[in-house]
């Protein structure tokens, strides 16, 4: 079969909108909100900013440079580079898409769910005993193929006229839609408790193993690193796109979301005098809190709680999309399947996996550990490693729509020496924490 020319982003805009829609999603709102809450706030905060910064940086630019270079999704891209042992990197990298869509997946679907309320029955006043409903079960996994049905149709479309499309829309929607929430946070009366519990710093607290592993994969998986997904996202570009600009673009925009969803979910708990319900903060914190906290709220409830919602469904979905698409490239790629094929099959399977995870929270909650403190952190060492010391000129590469600057050479300096040296030290801290977690869901003790 001849092999059709590769698609292309329409424009840089549009790349870069889909990028960052990867990015922004769950992760800055669901994820950052309960890790934060959870973590101690402001340590938690500023350890994640430092975590961008070092790490996510250097390595969003690495998977930026290798995808665009190779121009195919991660197995081919890094055996381009690397030879065929390397391949099985780009193997890890689809595994990790594989399991983290399973249960991302299974959240979306709580999103369309809760958004869906808003707008026709509003929501009770008792939110965890219906979190506890429609979570697990026959609920959750009908919501969830629905989301994942939406990320398939999505993903069929296209690079220019599926996902560049969707998130040209659904981006700039979402931002507005935050920051008038945070906004209107800001004018209610107490929450000066909530911006405190947010922004309060505590040395003490942030300065543990388990909050600094905890920031790290956290600062991987919100900006979408580690498994291939800004690699693909690369491979649609043209050669002369500016890749270190990019990188920054992504990545403060990544930041600056979860930062203002913190500004806009904690005062307006607090406000609502629910500080209490995210203190003992599980998974639930953000589905339990802040409906609680719009129930109490009238009609103004009704309508903050469905921007809220559908902005989260938004952010979920050029999320997931981005995650499929690392399976439909690397399918495409190596099965030569057009890209409905690998769309759906990808999709179905991926919905398949996830009903584990819509059955059992606990599961979820697994998936999740193992997905981002293992396979994440873990493909991002791999990706560090390959780009600092196997990939021929890799400064030669990444500056191939500009002059090489310093800022390339610092950055092979950060991939050669800090960045690895990062991530080894908090891959051999999350390991006995996420076995203790996978030895307690399997019933070991
Ligand atoms: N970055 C997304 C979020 O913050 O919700 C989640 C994600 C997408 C993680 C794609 C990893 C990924 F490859």
């Amino acid at each position: 079969m001849a092999k059709q020319s590769r698609e292309q982003w329409r424009s840089r805009s549009g790349f870069l909108l889909a990028a960052v829609g990867s990015a922004v999603g769950l992760g800055n709102m669901w994820r950052f909100s309960y890790l934060a809450s959870e973590k101690g706030g402001a340590g938690f905060v500023g350890l994640y900013l430092l975590f961008t910064l070092l790490i996510g940086l250097p390595v969003m630019l690495a998977e930026l440079t290798i995808g665009r270079g190779a121009r195919s999704g991660p197995v081919m891209a890094l055996a381009h580079y690397g030879g065929s042992a390397w391949r099985w990197l780009g193997a890890v990298f689809v595994a990790t898409g594989f399991l983290i869509l399973s249960y991302y997946g299974v959240i979306g679907g709580w999103t369309i769910r809760y958004a869906f309320e808003a707008a026709t029955i509003g929501f009770p006043v008792d939110s965890a005993a219906h979190f506890d409903d429609l979570a697990s079960g026959y609920d959750s996994l009908a919501t969830q193929v629905a989301f994942m049905a939406m990320t398939i149709l999505i993903v069929c479309g296209g690079i220019g006229s599926g996902i560049e499309r969707v998130a040209r829309v659904a981006m700039p929607g979402l931002f507005v839609i935050m920051i008038g929430i945070a906004l209107y946070a800001f004018t209610l009366d107490g929450a000066g408790a909530g911006y405190a519990y947010y922004l309060n710093f505590d040395l003490e607290k942030a300065l543990t193993l388990d909050v600094i592993v905890a920031a790290a994969g956290q600062a991987f998986f919100s900006l979408s690193l580690g498994m291939g997904v800004m690699l693909t996202f690369a491979s649609y570009l043209p050669r002369d796109s500016h890749l270190a600009k990019e990188t920054a673009v992504i990545s403060f925009a990544d930041f600056g979301v979860a930062y203002v969803a913190g500004l806009m979910v904690f005062p307006l708990i607090f406000a609502l005098g629910m500080g209490s319900e995210i203190s003992g903060s599980t998974i639930g914190a953000l589905f339990v809190a802040l409906p609680k906290a719009f129930a109490t709220m009238g009609l103004v409830g009704r309508i903050v709680g469905l921007a809220f919602f559908l902005a989260l469904v938004v952010g979920a979905l050029t999320s997931a999309i981005s995650l499929l698409e690392v399976l439909v490239s690397a399918s495409m790629d190596a099965f030569h399947w057009e890209r409905r094929r690998a769309a759906l099959v990808s999709g179905v399977l991926v919905t398949g996996l996830g009903a584990w995870s819509a059955f059992d929270l606990d599961i979820l909650d697994l998936a999740d550990s193992i997905a981002i403190n293992l396979f994440l952190v873990g493909g991002g060492l791999g990706i560090t490693i390959f780009v600092g010391w196997i990939m021929h000129d890799p400064i030669g590469e990444a500056s191939a729509g500009g002059t090489p600057s310093i800022v390339y050479v610092i950055w092979r300096g950060l991939l050669r020496y800090v960045v690895p040296a990062a991530l080894l030290f908090i891959l051999w801290h999350a390991l006995p924490e996420t076995w203790a977690k996978f030895r307690a869901v399997a019933g070991l003790g």
